[in-house]
């Protein structure tokens, strides 16, 4: 097998993005010196339509290093962007060309690899459209939910907790707030919809260090895309989702009013995130409502991918027994079997092999585990990042091995990830 191949045509779509220091405005009260992409927080938009060759010009004004990671899609492996494994970090003043083709469609998100750089700001939502959509919709609105630093992001070693305290839980980051697309609750951005129409939201959770709930008053949900592949329509009051996970899901506006979006943090005690569903009937006045409590939440086992995922069928070739767990001793540290990154050995695969992770968590928290550069089974979803629950949860995942490379497995927690919970999966001959 041989590798995904750089992508050399023409691009369909090209765009230039420039990392800087900015200021960013969450609320007319509010505003903090962060990181952006091209002076905006979230970062562009970018939207292709699936199997358009995309070309993304990256120009490092930032005073360190820096990369682009297209979270969700099996791209060539050189331009996966993770540093010291796919790439030389991009130097500051330099630029670095991203190609690959935009496949499959979905709902995806791309940011930094670098370090923290994430929880400063370098995220923002990255749209590949279907031709052909399995559910009907009028249309459509990116909800990118995220945990607001304001400042330096750094690990609870380097702010002088965490440590040997609590040496099994975790320390929560000095969040400030909670954002949809931005904007704290006191901010909501407004979600215009009439009366009779259906509306797809393409959920993001673009969080350093947060699981949320999701709701929104007064609507039910139809499921309509984990991890922006297509699963049969379920339909649900409300899903969690960790960092790095993503939902479509379809409402039907059948509830004239002016309704709260939220976003709670499972694990934090910020007040939710917010926007603001608007019916235009109510001509922008009257105070929204908030949601009633979830008594239909959606599970991992409600979601049916549409198409199965080939070369995962019958007993795996290769499986991998991994443990998560929090490092001993005095540093501040998160481990996969024992090993903290980039102190620990690769998963090596070959080529063509179904191979299949079944992950242990011996701590108490949730890890969002994430696979570069490929998809896996589990249960009946396709997805690229899944939440292990704390305190002996288990999950087990299948991938087909075609597309090789050295490709990073870990934790989605931002604050795990820098501090060693991740494994290069490797493919060998
Ligand atoms: Cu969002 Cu290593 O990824
Ligand atoms: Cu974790």
């Amino acid at each position: 097998m041989t590798p995904r191949s750089t992508v050399t045509d023409e691009p369909d779509t090209s765009v230039s993005l420039t990392a800087a220091s900015g200021t960013i405005r969450p609320s007319p009260e509010t505003s903090t010196t962060n990181w952006t992409y091209n002076e905006q927080f979230p970062g562009p938009e970018l939207r292709v339509q699936e199997g358009d060759v995309l070309s993304v010009e990256l120009t490092n004004d930032l005073r360190e290093e820096t990369t682009i990671h297209w979270h969700g899609i099996p791209v060539p492996n050189p331009v996966d962007g993770v540093p010291n494994v796919t790439q030389d970090p991009i130097a500051s003043g330099e630029t670095f060309t991203y190609t690959f083709r935009a496949e499959p469609a979905g709902t995806y998100f791309y940011h930094s690899h670098v370090g923290l750089q994430l929880d400063r700001g370098l995220l923002g939502p990255l749209i590949v459209e279907e031709p052909d959509p399995h559910v009907e919709y009028d249309r459509e609105y990116v909800v990118v939910v995220d945990d607001y630093l304001p400042g330096e992001p750094r690990l609870p070693s380097d702010r002088g907790m965490g440590g040997g305290g609590r040496m099994m839980g975790d320390v929560r980051p000095p969040y400030e707030g909670l954002l949809i697309n931005g904007r704290l609750p006191e901010n909501p951005q407004m979600f215009d919809v009439a009366e009779g129409e259906r509306i797809r939201f393409r959920f993001v959770n673009a969080s350093s260090a947060t699981v949320f709930g999701v709701r929104i008053a007064g609507h039910e949900m139809t499921v309509t895309h984990a991890d922006g592949q297509p699963v049969e329509p379920v339909d649900a009051d409300s899903f969690v989702f960790g960092a790095g996970e993503r939902y479509d899901a379809v409402v039907e506006a059948t509830n004239p009013g002016r309704w709260f979006l939220q976003a709670d943090a499972l694990d934090g005690n910020e007040p939710p995130a917010r926007a603001v569903v608007e019916y235009e009937s109510t001509g922008g006045s009257g105070t929204p409502q908030s949601p009633s409590s979830s008594n239909n939440r959606l599970q991992y086992g409600d979601l049916r991918a549409v198409s199965s995922l080939d070369g995962v069928s019958g007993r795996p070739d290769r499986t991998f027994d991994l443990t998560l767990s929090r490092g001993g001793g005095q540093s501040y540290t998160w481990t996969i079997d024992g090993q903290a990154y980039p102190d620990a050995d690769p998963l090596n695969i070959r080529p063509g092999e179904h191979v299949r992770i079944r992950m242990t968590n011996q701590s108490p928290v949730v890890h969002p585990m994430h696979l570069h550069g490929h998809f896996f089974q589990v249960g009946n979803a396709i997805k690229d990042t899944v939440l292990v629950p704390g305190h002996m949860g288990q999950v087990t995942v299948d991938f087909h091995a075609d597309n090789p490379g050295r490709w990073l497995f870990h934790c989605h927690n931002l604050y795990h990830l820098d501090a060693g919970m991740a494994r290069v999966v490797r493919y060998v001959e």
